[in-house]
């Protein structure tokens, strides 16, 4: 079914259980070990083999001997496998062992299979490689202003920018710095391949199945069909499982030679530098504004860096986007860097672009000696300010945003003048930044079964990557149904599945829920169609389906057979003749230590306009765990670069810095009412990014108003500070 004009009234509308707080319906698997994920597949898999990746120990040039003798005859080794053994494949996946050239540390070079884990291990130890090195590049700082710069994405040049922004009443012309970060999620990537024939099947780690699969087919030159991909619980991703690294193709190919199943797993330390992670940025930020601080000229410049073939760091996209202002330079550059891959990481382009944007902002706030709250409000704009009226905004509520999270958070209290408040030895400040995430939908399909029991199935490829789809789907499918969240079971994450959108951009709840809302919807018309009920007035509840007195119940409807029903959801062009986007403000208060420079975050809320929420629960959840990201953001992520030799040093979780719970306080969501009717059915949008945008701004913008220093080099750790 085409989504393609305003939602009309629908099931979904009713909120029966739609929109009501609902615990994870896969919590008590998860919490009992049942949940399995694709390291865990033992009973299914029982007698594979273990795999262990040797990366590159050099990030450019390439192998000139490599001897695996020793790790040939090592105890319980069956195969190794390297450039020189490894089977050709297509250019078009994600092909390894394909010849000597390196391109980043840790590009696998050799893959070793075992009986055990320790077998494996021990005789990669084994293996003896010499390198030819060649000069890398390795320093953004340095390419910004010498490298090749290639050309990225439009630039907006409109009006006179540069006569504007030297007339503003007040202006600010500050850079800020990203660095490097890691996804850091929890389940490593890992795989299980096993061949039945021509036939693979992959137990694998990703966040959009049909896009694996694909991708594992193309690198083998098999078709898609003959690959079973299985993702059914994700042990966390935000973004890094978007790609396909090593670990399936190696493992699959491995399998095949030695016609048995081959198991591996990245290591912790393997994953920064073998795997992608959020480029660095450095983003120079020119606003000017009139005396009444509505702004007059946006330029925001982004340069960033990445391997050749791929994308940048599209950090300033919500400029285009959030702010109005009729002189706009807006660009994004991109060189070629040789550490490893860039990719997309929650919220890729706005995390970082607002922990610059939103900061500015403050400054210019404080140029103009207008509240940060009012200056954002001041700078409401209903369309998207560069396309101009005829696009409006489907929903904006970044306004209420404001106001309600400055009423609730106490705003009024902060002093504009930083350093005021003190509290034993923390100077204490307020901070507040807004966020805007772009509101993407992808293609989702589902099938439906309604059994003798009266049990509905849902059965989709969408993943689960800890966000709550397990959850979501079966409240959607509970609603068309009327049936209770427990008479619906939802089996996921499997290429047997109908194609689903996945998790990632923020997608997945909306595009997923919708694809199941068309399902059930073609579920309702056939159960109907074979209830002889009167067609024109019926209703859906307690099990049964309704017609003017008569009740008829859906296991009596479905009988032994079933009825089972396949659709798809499709959106048309609303997204293009609406600016979509979910909004928010962020509000912090922090202490920082008057003797050492600590930053400790005391409390902090979220208000966020997002359409429909359908599960508060889990939609809190997704909130939470992107300001705890966003915490990280501004206080201690970082990829440390060894400019020497082109690699990430700090590459665990000791080293790369993340929240624990002790860095996290009280924390606070609050979800405006809101519908968006071009957005879906569902009326809602995506939510899973929309958390981290602008926290770090906010936090960092408190740190400001703490103790008057104003650190514009992410992550403020303390040496910034003091
Ligand atoms: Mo997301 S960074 O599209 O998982």
């Amino acid at each position: 079914m085409l989504f393609n004009s305003p939602a009309p009234r629908n099931p979904i509308d009713n909120e029966t259980v739609v929109g009501h707080p609902h615990v994870r319906i896969d919590g008590p698997l998860k919490v009992s070990g049942q949940a399995r994920y694709a390291y865990e597949y033992n009973d299914e898999i029982p007698n594979a083999a273990y795999g262990f990746m040797l990366g590159a120990g050099i990030a450019t040039g390439s192998i000139r001997s490599i001897d695996t003798k020793a790790a040939e005859r090592a105890p319980g080794v069956l195969l190794v496998l390297t450039y020189k053994n490894a089977p050709k494949q297509g250019d078009d996946g994600a092909p390894q062992l394909q010849g000597t050239d390196i391109k980043h540390y840790d590009q696998a070079i050799a893959f070793v299979v075992a009986e055990t884990f320790e077998q494996a291990r021990a005789a990669v130890g084994m293996i003896k490689v010499e390198y030819s090195k060649s000069r890398g590049t390795f320093d953004l700082g340095a390419v910004k202003d010498s490298g090749e710069v290639t050309r990225y994405a439009a630039d907006t040049h409109m009006g006179d920018f540069q006569k504007a922004f030297s007339a503003a009443a007040a202006s600010v012309d500050v850079t800020y710095t990203t660095p490097d970060q890691s996804h850091s999620m929890m389940e490593p990537h890992a795989s299980i391949a096993k061949w039945d024939g021509d036939k693979l099947t992959v137990y694998t780690s990703h966040q959009i199945i049909h896009s694996a699969q694909a991708n594992i087919a193309d690198t083998f030159g098999i078709p898609q069909d003959n690959v079973r991909v299985v993702s059914a619980y994700v042990g966390g991703g935000f973004g890094s499982k978007l790609v396909v690294y090593s670990d399936p193709i190696l493992a699959a190919m491995a399998a095949r030679q030695l016609g048995r199943p081959v198991k591996v797993a990245l290591t912790r330390p393997q994953i920064y530098n073998h795997t992608t992670h959020r480029a660095a940025t450095i983003q120079h930020l020119r606003l000017g504004a009139g005396a009444d601080g509505r702004l007059t000229a946006v330029g925001h410049q982004v340069w960033c860096g990445n391997q050749a073939g791929h994308g940048p760091e599209n950090a300033a996209a919500q400029t285009k986007l959030l702010y109005p202002g009729d002189n706009r330079w807006i660009e994004t550059r991109l060189s070629k860097l040789d550490l490893p891959i860039g990719a997309a990481m929650r919220a890729p382009g706005e995390a970082a672009g607002l922990l610059a944007l939103e900061c500015a902002m403050d400054e210019l706030a404080e140029k103009l000696d207008i509240d940060p709250v009012e200056l954002r409000i001041r700078n409401d704009i209903q369309h998207d300010p560069e396309a101009g009226p005829s696009r409006p905004f489907s929903t904006r509520k970044l306004v209420q945003c404001m106001q309600t999270g400055a009423e609730r958070f106490g705003w009024s209290k902060r002093s504009p003048k930083p350093g005021q408040v003190r509290d034993g030895e923390w100077l204490v400040g307020m901070g507040v930044a807004a966020a805007i995430r772009n509101n993407p939908v992808r293609p989702s399909g589902a099938r439906a079964t309604v059994d003798r029991d009266g049990i509905l199935t849902i059965e989709t490829q969408q993943t689960d990557i800890g966000t709550g789809s397990y959850t979501i789907l079966a409240m959607i499918g509970a609603e068309m149904l009327g049936l209770p969240v427990e008479a619906v079971r939802v089996k996921l994450g499997d290429s047997d599945f109908p194609e689903a959108a996945g998790s990632g951009g923020s997608f997945g709840a909306n595009s997923s829920s919708t694809g199941v809302y068309y399902t059930c919807s073609a579920l309702r018309d056939e159960i109907v169609r074979r209830s002889g009920l009167n067609t024109s007035d019926v209703s859906f509840s307690d099990g049964s389906v309704i017609s003017q007195g008569h009740s008829i119940r859906l296991a009596d409807i479905a009988g032994d057979a079933g009825i089972s029903v396949e659709e798809k959801a499709e959106f048309g062009d609303l997204q293009k003749k609406f600016a979509q986007a979910a909004f928010g403000a962020h509000f912090a208060e922090v202490g920082v230590d008057i003797a050492t420079g600590e930053i400790r975050v005391r409390r902090m809320l979220s208000v966020c306009a997002a359409g429909r929420i359908i599960n508060p629960v889990t939609a809190r959840s997704q909130c939470l765990g992107g300001m705890t990201m966003g915490i990280g953001a501004a206080l201690m992520e970082e990829c440390v670069v060894d400019k020497r030799y082109g690699y990430f040093v700090n590459h665990d979780l000791a080293e790369y810095q993340v929240p624990v719970h002790a860095d996290i306080p009280d924390l606070d969501v609050v979800f405006l009412d809101e519908v968006d009717d071009q957005s879906s059915p569902i009326r809602a949008k995506g939510l899973g990014e929309l958390g981290i945008c602008g926290v770090g701004a906010a936090v960092a913008n408190a740190v400001y108003n703490a103790c008057g220093v104003r650190v514009r080099d992410y992550p403020l750790t303390m040496d910034k500070i003091i």
